[in-house]
């Protein structure tokens, strides 16, 4: 089970509606196009996480992996007490090697390259991006704990260059999301299964947290990151956008989220059983 420490930005605490007005007015454009209206302000936001925690406690999984921070000591306590393995996520050294001082299992050594949202919790995600290959190294002389390697990971080559580079596993996420089962949506499928898998961008233009996404219509055009809402209410202005996309087919108008892969990667159409399969004889040959 996988769980955010922080699901409501700092920020959110201040933010009045005249300022979530003036950022929605930025995107009033797209709405239109839709026909639809720009939303309301939602007002605030709670935190799911300690509910979410307790969730967790009682369904004692085996594992209790979370991003965006280090849960409370009395959490992780718990975990043990429990025999749940707790994994968190590092973007940097200093956040590994705060995760182990708290005491958790084993760490996600996240790159700058994966899919989907950077779960920096220490400093800002633009300032904690560490190549994976470079955090591997710095992971592997400078904690004791094992750690899973994150990001761009399609083939077995290169789950083979990481694990000989000192990483104890890999963890891959946009190669699975091309699969047949995730249910991403058929425009998203589509461009993974394409070269549009090499034209990714980070941007937090669609949910208020920096993410790695194929390029589209507003990472291109809606480019100062400084005025976007804090998470979740970004998030929440841009679904209604999100939704009429997947609804209506439109190409190019949502967050499609997708690693940064090597150049000559590239993803097949097939499920995840026949991926799993691959990137096993990939690793086994040696490729
Ligand atoms: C659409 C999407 C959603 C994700 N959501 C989470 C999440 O909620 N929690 C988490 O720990 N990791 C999440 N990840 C990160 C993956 O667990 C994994 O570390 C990442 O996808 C690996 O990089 P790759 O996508 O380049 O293979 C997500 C990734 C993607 C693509």
């Amino acid at each position: 089970m996988n769980l955010w420490v922080s699901d409501v930005d700092p920020g959110m605490e201040r933010l009045t509606e005249a300022e979530f007005k003036a950022v929605a007015s930025r995107f009033k454009i797209y709405f239109e196009e839709f026909g639809l209206p720009l939303p309301a302000f939602p007002g605030k936001f709670q935190s799911r996480f300690e509910k979410q925690v307790e969730a967790v406690l009682r369904c004692k999984p085996a594992v209790f992996s979370f991003i965006f921070g280090v849960p409370d000591k009395s959490i992780l306590k718990e975990c043990q007490r429990l025999n749940i393995k707790a994994v968190g996520s590092a973007t940097t050294l200093e956040e590994a090697v705060l995760l182990q001082d708290a005491g958790v299992d084993a760490i996600i050594a996240s790159g700058s390259e994966p899919g989907g949202h950077k779960p920096s919790f220490l400093r800002p995600a633009v300032e904690s991006l560490t190549m994976l290959d470079d955090l591997v190294q710095e992971l592997r002389t400078g904690i004791r704990i094992p750690f899973v390697a994150a990001g761009g990971i399609v083939d077995g080559k290169k789950i083979n260059t990481l694990m000989n580079a000192g990483a104890d596993g890999v963890q891959l996420g946009t190669a699975f999301l091309a699969c047949d089962e995730p249910g991403a949506t058929a425009t998203h499928r589509t461009l993974l299964l394409s070269d549009a898998i090499h034209h990714t961008v980070l941007s937090s233009c669609w949910t208020g947290r920096l993410g790695s996404m194929i390029e589209n219509r507003l990472t291109t055009e809606l480019i100062s990151d400084a005025e976007f809402l804090p998470f979740p209410i970004q998030n929440s202005l841009t679904k209604p956008l999100k939704e009429m996309a997947a609804a209506t087919g439109v190409p190019n108008m949502a967050n499609y989220w997708c690693g940064q892969c090597r150049q000559d990667a590239s993803l097949e159409k097939k499920n995840a059983t026949s991926l799993l399969n691959q990137l096993v004889k990939e690793m086994e040959s040696g490729i």
